[in-house]
């Protein structure tokens, strides 16, 4: 039964045609194999390409249709209340290459825009972190502060093109705003027409190391002297991301303007929880708004829908919004202490790269996270790379997170395994899923509309953690590092690499 208007769709994917990239089959021999066709892993193609390597990008599904087909693609160095945070974790240095190399990786997708003459209805922006809240007043003025005092073009203001009164917010100038798969997509064209490969529908299942590396497919081998994991959370486990970053959902509703809609140009995402992220999309001449918020820890939200309901409600009653043409929902990972992982994957690498940790804020820390590695794989240095480090965890306030997020995890392990109930299904509604303990083992059941029941196990095939239902999205997520499946236990995104098992009931 269908309880939400929008369709569960993403108006970006709806928007563009379908890919047709065909299947790794055989050996390949590159410079560079890419895994992940997303943001970071078509970009960091292109770069490298541009820099006269071979590169191939392994997809295992089609391109530009993870994360980053679900974004709500603001390319803005302004990115909430993170600049306060950063000087208190990483000092005015930090703080200031964080803004300075956001900004560049800002007019690097600008710059590429323009170079490649690339239809994206990409427009200039401001974007504005807004409260309407006395509370939350001094910390949006001091971001004002901090990051004007840091270069970046901020200011505090108290006036909004919002339709509703707002008590202050930091503005940002000339930031942007585009249609991520139209962007990628053409970037992706670029790649091959440079002599670049793309293969979709092929899976890497794992990665040897050495002078040559070999990333095993579930079609292929690719031999490479350098490779990058841009899988959004990391699919190997030897770098411990999954310990490092936490994935977090968050939903996204959409509708055409019609007369009566308060359409505010610009880019807002509210201070105070529940956050609200808004902008318009200029959609084939017609003007879409889109409100996005509701944000939590994968798995660990037992209403989904009502997610959904509560944005809805917002879009209608604060813009005019008479029905919802889209609806759709992802997730990104946040690192401990809010800045990416970009570099080598472990202490010991020296070929194998990853970028993750990009706290919904991709478009531009994706992008920066390409540009930093094809200057580590062609040898050329950054003054950036430092603040990046993907295999620092030596910040005083991060080992805090760190232990936070991971006690987190270990109370999901032991707590879910606790509390599963009995084996009563018969107070399941249709369309909802639960779990059970058949035999003492815990058992993912879903009951279809016709009222049949699916079985699955119900421990995630990553570590062992107890999946939970998503009934938004019909998906079983896993709460602790954010692996989620079908409802016929195929992976939808990992870290998982195994399905979950079928169960008899
Ligand atoms: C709701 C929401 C709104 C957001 N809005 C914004 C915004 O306005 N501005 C902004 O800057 N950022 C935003 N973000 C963040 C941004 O969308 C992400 O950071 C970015 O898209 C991540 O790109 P990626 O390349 O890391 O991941 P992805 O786009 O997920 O790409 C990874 C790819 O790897 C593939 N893959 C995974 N495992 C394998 C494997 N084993 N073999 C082969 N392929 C594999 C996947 O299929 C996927 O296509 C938002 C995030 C969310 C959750
Ligand atoms: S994703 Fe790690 S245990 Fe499920």
């Amino acid at each position: 039964m269908e309880h939400l208007s929008g369709g569960n769709r993403s108006y970006w994917i709806a928007s563009t045609p379908e890919t047709t990239y065909p299947s790794l089959s055989g050996h390949h021999t590159v410079d560079v194999a890419i895994i992940g066709g997303g943001m970071l892993g078509i970009t960091a193609a292109l770069l490298l390409a541009r820099e006269g390597r071979s590169v191939a990008v392994i997809e295992g599904d089609r391109i530009v249709r993870g994360v980053t087909g679900y974004t709500t693609a603001k390319v803005t160095s302004s990115q909430h209340l993170i600049y306060t945070k950063l000087v208190k974790k990483f000092g005015e240095d930090g703080a200031r290459v964080y803004g300075e190399s956001n900004e560049a990786a800002l007019a690097t997708v600008a710059g590429l825009v323009d170079e490649l003459a690339i239809d994206c209805d990409f427009e200039r922006q401001d974007n504005y972190v807004y409260t309407e809240s006395d509370d939350e007043l001094s910390s949006v003025q001091e971001e004002a502060e901090v990051a004007a005092s840091l270069g970046l073009p901020a200011s505090f203001v108290t006036d909004s093109p919002l339709p509703y009164p707002i008590k202050g917010a930091v503005r940002f100038t000339n930031q942007a705003q585009f249609h991520p798969r139209k962007y990628l997509l053409a970037l992706a064209r670029r790649v091959e027409e440079s002599g670049g490969r793309i293969f979709e529908n092929t899976k890497a299942l794992d990665v040897h190391e050495g002078d040559l590396c070999r990333v095993e497919t579930d079609k292929g081998a690719l031999i490479a002297s350098d490779v990058i994991v841009a899988t959004n959370l990391p699919f190997l486990d030897r770098g411990l991301f999954f310990t490092k970053v936490h994935p977090m959902r968050s939903y996204v509703v959409a509708g055409y303007v019609q007369d009566g809609v308060a359409a505010p140009p610009g880019m807002y995402i509210s201070a105070e929880s529940p956050t609200r992220s808004i902008r318009l999309i200029r959609a084939e001449g017609r003007d879409l708004l889109m409100v996005g918020g509701e944000g939590h820890k994968t798995g660990q939200e037992p209403d989904t829908e009502a997610c959904y309901q509560r944005l809805e409600a917002d879009a209608r009653s604060r813009f005019g919004l008479d029905r919802i043409d889209y609806r759709w929902s992802t997730q990104d990972t946040v690192s401990v202490d809010s800045v990416p992982y970009i570099g080598r994957y472990t202490r010991t690498s020296e070929h194998l790269f990853t970028g993750t940790g990009f706290r919904k804020w991709g478009m531009t820390n994706g992008t920066l996270a390409a540009m930093l590695l094809t200057d580590q794989i062609i040898g050329r240095g950054n003054p950036w790379a430092e603040l990046y480090d993907s295999k620092r965890l030596d910040v005083p306030q991060s080992a805090k997170e760190f232990v936070k997020e991971n006690v987190n995890v270990a109370q999901r392990w032991v707590g879910d395994r606790i509390q599963t109930p009995g084996d009563s299904i018969e107070d399941v509604p249709p369309g909802e899923g639960t779990v059970i303990r058949r035999d003492g083992k815990p058992v993912a059941v879903y009951k279809d509309d016709g009222g049949e029941l699916r079985a699955l196990s119900a421990v995630c095939t990553h570590l062992a953690c107890i999946v939970h239902f998503n009934n938004a999205e019909k998906s079983w997520d896993c709460p602790c590092h954010g692996s989620r499946f079908d409802l016929d236990g195929s992976v939808i995104q990992g870290p998982a690499t195994k399905p979950l098992e079928s169960r008899e009931l």
